[in-house]
């Protein structure tokens, strides 16, 4: 499943993340690819020990920690330290699949995650900039991405992705990995289509009878696919 998440963080916070972001000490995206993947990597990232990109990504993570619809869709047991990249003049990142395990070094010993979900978040419009696309392909075919700045997207980890060249301004944008309590894709899928289907029948008719046996569906199917 691939969702856009709008408004996860708001025009001030973007505001502010992208003047101290224009700011930062960035460094050759390569030095953190993998051998393959070196070859098709074209940006500048921040480093995971510099302090903004713990700062920036903590307040990321307080907003998904709010964020009911990230909760529902992403079901999220780990989540990785959020990482920071642009692209200009011409950059981009080839096709490419991600890890499927990143070590998360910010905790001792670090810790493994498997990347179930891939997220990017945007730090600016899709004005700022020409190219840039992120382009995801899926069982359902190819996808092309460019959300407004506060706006995130979430995709299989499993899936094949790239970002087209920036052929004019910058593009910055925060992107991190996602284990789930709910390893299957497809079951993700259903459960969060379940939930928002509770939620709406919820906001509609709030003393329908069904919705404690559909509540009770809910967190037993939630059971028997759950790996905690
Ligand atoms: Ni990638």
């Amino acid at each position: 499943m691939l969702l856009h998440i709008p408004g996860v963080l708001s025009a001030d916070q973007v505001a502010d993340c992208r003047a101290r972001l224009e700011r930062a000490q960035w460094n050759d995206g390569r030095v953190t690819a993998g051998y393959q993947s070196a070859k098709a990597k074209d940006n500048r990232q921040l480093a995971e020990t510099d302090p903004l990109a713990r700062e920036l990504g903590g307040l990321i993570l307080d907003a998904l920690g709010r964020n009911a619809t990230f909760f529902a869709a992403a079901l999220p047991l780990r989540i990785y330290p959020p990482l920071f990249n642009a692209y200009a003049g011409g950059q981009a990142f080839g096709f490419h699949v991600d890890n499927a395990v990143r070590y998360d070094r910010s905790v001792t010993p670090p810790r493994p995650l498997r990347t179930d979900l891939s997220a990017t978040l945007f730090f600016c419009d899709p004005d700022d900039y020409d190219g840039g696309d992120l382009v995801i392909e899926d069982s359902f075919g190819t996808h092309s991405v460019k959300l407004p700045a506060g706006d995130m997207v979430l995709y299989p980890g499993s899936s094949l992705h790239e970002v087209q060249p920036v052929t004019r301004g910058v593009r910055m944008a925060s992107f991190f990995w996602i284990q789930s309590m709910v390893r299957d894709d497809t079951r993700r899928r259903l459960l969060f289509e379940l939930d928002v289907s509770i939620q709406q029948l919820t906001a509609r008719m709030p003393d329908a009878p069904e919705l404690i046996q559909l509540t009770g569906v809910y967190h037993n199917l939630l059971r028997q696919w759950t790996d905690v």
